[in-house]
């Protein structure tokens, strides 16, 4: 019983190998050497920080091998345990399939999509050789003034709750008579998991990132705490905690919710990881008094230190504090009994290597299809026709000469967003896929002339005589506070290619963003609106739906509100006056069917 083997194995354990079990540090500065000398627990790829831009699996896989080795050569051959950002598909690969990120499958409302996404998800990691996601992200995003937004299912935590299947997809089913509460790992091809970010994310003041959450316990516990009930419940591996703090304690350093609440009286067995530097920044500025953040993180019950950036530094105090008893070995010891109780769950004792065959798992076509299938499920139409006798969508394929304007429509990396390839995305490498432009090429007959513009002027349009044109504008891609934003417009020149285009020919605009923006202004001016979120590769599935070849089933898994003054406004709230209310989405049968 894995109980037994890790009771076992801590006995031969010295204090520097366990404390090299609760360090995780950062691809670029480990080397054989450093993992041997300082026993390292694990391994991670921060968001964009591939081996090489184009990377192949196979050099991922050699990568991990390597460093892999390393580890099973010291003196009990522990293995480390090689985490990255995969939050929508292995999106760390440029051959990978990407699927939309969170906010379009809380739109799609199906749970067992999302399941199987999971499972996709962890063969396409593990065909990089990596046994461990730092995904799902599992915040209630209240406001979507923050830049992680579309890292949210919701704005309400009953539908966050229900993509959180994810977990299952990504870890596999967890059998009946199965240890209550125990992480589970079904097998090699399956990943640890990780609920982010603990606790109350999404839930901070006007949306700001890492900032402070101010609900009082009672709103902590209704609104961001359910998903992680379940999430404990499904075997989740690790939990990452959240940069922010909650009623002004950081949750880096909150003993309360961490150890009394998530590990006692939720009864969570796995790791709690910190996020990237999280105790360095428990001081303004970092690292002011480093020896006093180590001490306040590690008495608060964080297991495992993802990048502290100066690991020797974080090492060496954490030794001291031991030494000198203000941190107790049965601190250590519970974090490193999390820490290797994953691993035997997991049988990275068993299988420590990666696996070689699964290397041609990346962007293959059952996936392609899969992330297709999600696209057109998360697909919000919330206008069509001018008048209600008169719909736009379907398009017709057959046509003399259509128009595709926009900022969005022929970029990969807007459509995928943050966390693609690169930290903030990037479309640079990505072989995997369509834009949406060459999607509607794809799709309309081939008489059918698609002139496309990206920020055409009204007398273009005019002259032009189009049949119609679809106008694709948006967010560019960005993550983390980098994506904050208080005021929400549509950037520019987004709303004077509306303002052109819709004001000479008939058209449908289709959003790509991470949230809602502000659209009021110039909803008058389209003939039909939809939200496409941040879609990922799979481009084709906007043009199956534009087409009518599927109907459009998305409801909107967050609130759209009229203008920023109303924020934070949520579903149930008082006064509550959106643009479109959450759950809103207008149905269109396919065209088959009509
Ligand atoms: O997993 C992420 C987290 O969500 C935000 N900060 C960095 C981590 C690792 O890249």
């Amino acid at each position: 019983p894995v109980n037994v083997r890790v009771k076992d194995l801590m006995k031969r354990m010295t204090l520097a190998e366990k404390i090299g079990q609760m360090t995780q540090i950062e691809r670029k500065v480990a080397t054989p050497q450093v993992l041997k000398d300082y026993f390292i627990g694990s391994i991670l790829s921060g968001g964009g920080s591939v081996p090489a831009p184009r990377a192949s699996a196979k050099e991922w896989v050699d990568m991990i091998y390597r460093f892999q080795k390393a580890c099973l050569s010291t003196r009990l051959g522990i293995p480390m345990i090689y985490g990255i950002d995969a939050v929508h598909g292995n999106n760390n690969v440029y051959n990978a399939t990407i699927f939309p990120h969170n906010i379009g499958l809380g739109a799609t409302r199906d749970p067992d999509l999302v399941k199987k996404i999971g499972v996709a998800t962890a063969l396409e990691i593990r065909a990089t050789g990596i046994p461990y996601t730092f995904a799902p992200c599992i915040a209630v995003c209240r406001d979507p003034r923050w830049g992680r937004c579309f890292e949210s299912y919701s704005e309400d935590h009953r539908v966050v709750q229900a993509m959180n299947q994810m977990i299952l997809g990504l870890q596999g089913d967890i059998p009946a008579n199965y240890t209550k509460k125990f992480p589970y790992v079904a097998g090699k091809n399956n990943v640890a998991a990780c609920a982010k970010h603990f606790v109350g994310d999404g839930g901070t003041h006007k949306g700001i990132n890492e900032n402070n959450t101010l609900v009082d316990f009672r709103g902590l516990r209704r609104i961001h705490m359910p998903a992680y009930y379940d999430s404990i419940a499904m075997g989740v591996s690790t939990v990452m905690l959240s940069f922010s703090s909650w009623r002004g304690v950081k949750m880096h350093a909150h003993r309360f919710l961490v150890t009394d609440f998530l590990k006692k009286k939720l009864g969570f067995k796995g790791f709690v990881i910190s996020d990237w530097t999280g105790i360095d920044k428990l001081t303004t500025p970092p690292k002011a008094n480093y020896t006093y953040s180590v001490q306040m993180s590690i008495n608060a019950g964080l297991d495992m230190v993802m990048v502290p950036e100066d690991y020797l530094g974080f090492i060496n105090n954490l030794t001291t504090l031991v030494h000198a008893k203000v941190i107790p070995k049965s601190r250590i010891n519970d974090a490193v009994r999390r820490i290797l109780r994953v691993k035997f769950v997991m049988g990275l004792f068993e299988n420590p290597l990666p696996d070689y065959s699964l290397v041609d798992q990346l962007g293959k076509k059952e996936h392609r299809e899969l992330s297709r299938e999600a696209v057109r499920k998360s697909l919000v139409l919330l206008k069509n026709g001018k008048s209600c006798k008169k719909p736009l969508l379907p398009l017709p394929k057959k046509a003399r000469k259509i128009l595709v304007a926009g900022s969005n429509a022929d970029n990969l990396g807007y459509q995928c967003g943050g966390w693609t390839i690169e930290w903030h995305g990037s479309s640079g490498n990505i072989t995997v896929g369509t834009t949406i432009l060459e999607a509607v090429r794809s799709t309309v007959h081939p008489s059918t002339k698609v002139v496309f513009s990206e920020n055409p002027d009204a007398g273009f349009v005019k002259r032009n005589n189009f049949s119609y044109a679809i106008v694709v504008v948006g967010e560019p891609s960005y993550s983390e506070t980098a994506g904050d934003n208080l005021n929400l417009t549509i950037p520019e020149p987004g709303p004077s290619t509306i303002r052109s285009v819709c004001g000479a020919v008939k058209c449908v605009v289709v959003i790509i963003s991470g949230r809602p923006l502000v659209v009021e202004p110039y909803v008058p001016l389209m003939d039909a609106l939809v939200a496409a979120w941040l879609p990922g590769t799979e481009g084709q599935g906007v043009a199956d739906v534009l087409f009518g070849d599927f109907g459009f089933t998305g409801k909107l898994p967050r609130t759209w509100f009229k203008s920023v003054d109303q924020l934070p406004m949520n579903v149930g709230d008082e006064n509550y006056d959106p643009l479109f209310p959450f759950g809103f989405g207008l149905k269109t049968k396919p065209r088959s069917t009509v």
